[in-house]
């Protein structure tokens, strides 16, 4: 479906602000840190109850305010319906037509969103974290509930297996071993089935942005070589894997074979990516990267997905712009946000404009003295 209006309360930057999004195609042009990010990170959180920017969704709470609230209004041929999320502190609770809602599942396959932001440099940097949100972010496209529920089980098992080694209490690590390795097996075969989802794509998808050279994905877990395809031969293989590096974790008072130590490695010409790539190289594998997930969210969600392109005009030359604009199909909803409406280029022809200036949103002709009245 599409978001079709925003009503956003204490979320950043705003104390308020209400958008409609008429067409398919919203640009949200101003200068620099006046609220452009935030704005599509409304859009992400209505869409997926996270934010693309902070682990921690509190974040997204106005300085000063209790909480956030936002209302997203969404269309389709089916009909209307009403999303909300507030949260803070305490949590987050969202409904959908006015029914709470347990997981983001049900909002995520209604509007698939998929960011493009500058900060996806990072999915190409040293550190694999954020790689392995992304391969996590793909492996729940098709097995959302069972996904999440295995990592936060996972996370529950090491904050225990660690307490247990900082105490040196090796004898009663056994039964967290048994449930770690159940736990992680299934993790691993959906990572890896990610990975290869992403191998077969990457290439092509950077080929066709312009980068030059092969690139690669390969999903390398801490429990050591390729994920065996038995679950039972797989839950072995970690149970083995935990026994060799008993000694090393006692020594390191931590788990080290465990999902949260995962890799995730980028090849490109055969070399690691953060050793062999350029930094323009980077900025084109992280823009394939999504790409893939695009790609990957059509094809699993049966709604056009809503994209949400921060800064990628201003980020590239004019040529690979024309190819990120490849990315969109019709049917699409595409928010994107650029410093000035001249940048929009052939996406500001058929475009709804608005200005964002310091937390208020308004039409591209400038801010009105007095605000309008305010209601919910
Ligand atoms: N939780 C928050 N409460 C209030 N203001 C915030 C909060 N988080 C970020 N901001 C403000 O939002 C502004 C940046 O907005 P952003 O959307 O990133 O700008 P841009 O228009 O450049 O994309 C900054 O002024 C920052 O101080
Ligand atoms: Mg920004």
């Amino acid at each position: 479906m599409r978001i079709e209006g925003l009503v956003i309360q204490d979320f950043r930057n705003y104390a308020w602000a209400a958008v409609e999004f008429a067409r398919p195609v919203t640009a949200l042009v101003g200068r620099n840190g006046q609220g452009k990010t935030n704005l599509l990170e409304a859009l992400y959180v209505a869409s997926t109850l996270q934010s693309f920017r902070s682990a921690r969704t509190e974040d997204v709470v106005r300085r000063g305010a209790e909480g956030f609230f936002v209302r997203a209004r969404l269309g389709g041929p089916a009909g209307e319906r009403t999303a909300t999320v507030q949260g803070g502190a305490g949590g987050l609770t969202a409904t959908l037509d006015g029914r709470c809602l347990r997981g983001s599942g049900e909002l995520r396959s209604l509007v698939p969103a998929v960011v493009f932001s500058p900060e996806d440099l990072i999915l190409a940097g040293s550190g694999s974290e954020p790689r392995r949100r992304y391969l996590d972010r793909l492996a729940a496209l098709t097995q959302r509930a069972s996904h999440a529920d295995d990592l936060r089980r996972a996370r529950r098992v090491t904050e225990q297996r660690n307490r247990l080694l900082a105490r040196r209490a090796t004898d009663a690590l056994e039964v967290w071993d048994q449930q770690l390795a159940v736990t992680y097996a299934r993790i691993a075969a959906r990572r890896q089935q990610a990975a290869a989802a992403v191998a077969a794509r990457l290439h092509d998808t950077y080929a066709r942005l312009g980068g030059p050279g092969v690139v690669g994905c390969a999903y390398r877990p801490a429990f050591g070589g390729e994920p065996e395809p038995d679950p039972g031969a797989r839950e072995e293989q970690i149970l083995k894997a935990l026994a060799r590096r008993r000694s090393q974790e006692i020594r390191a008072a931590m788990s080290l074979v465990v999902p949260q130590r995962d890799e995730v490695v980028l090849d490109l010409d055969g070399r690691p990516v953060p050793q062999q790539a350029s930094r323009g190289e980077a900025r084109l594998l992280a823009l394939a990267l999504r790409g893939v997930e695009l790609e990957l969210t059509r094809g699993a969600a049966g709604e056009p997905p809503l994209l949400l392109l921060d800064d990628v005009l201003s980020e590239l030359d004019g040529i690979r712009v024309g190819r990120v604009l490849d990315f969109i199909q019709g049917g699409d909803q595409v928010v994107l946000t650029a410093l000035e409406t001249a940048a929009l280029g052939e996406l500001g022809a058929g475009a709804t404009v608005y200005r964002v200036e310091d937390g208020w949103l308004g039409p591209d002709v400038g801010r009105p003295k007095v605000d309008a009245p305010r209601s919910l």
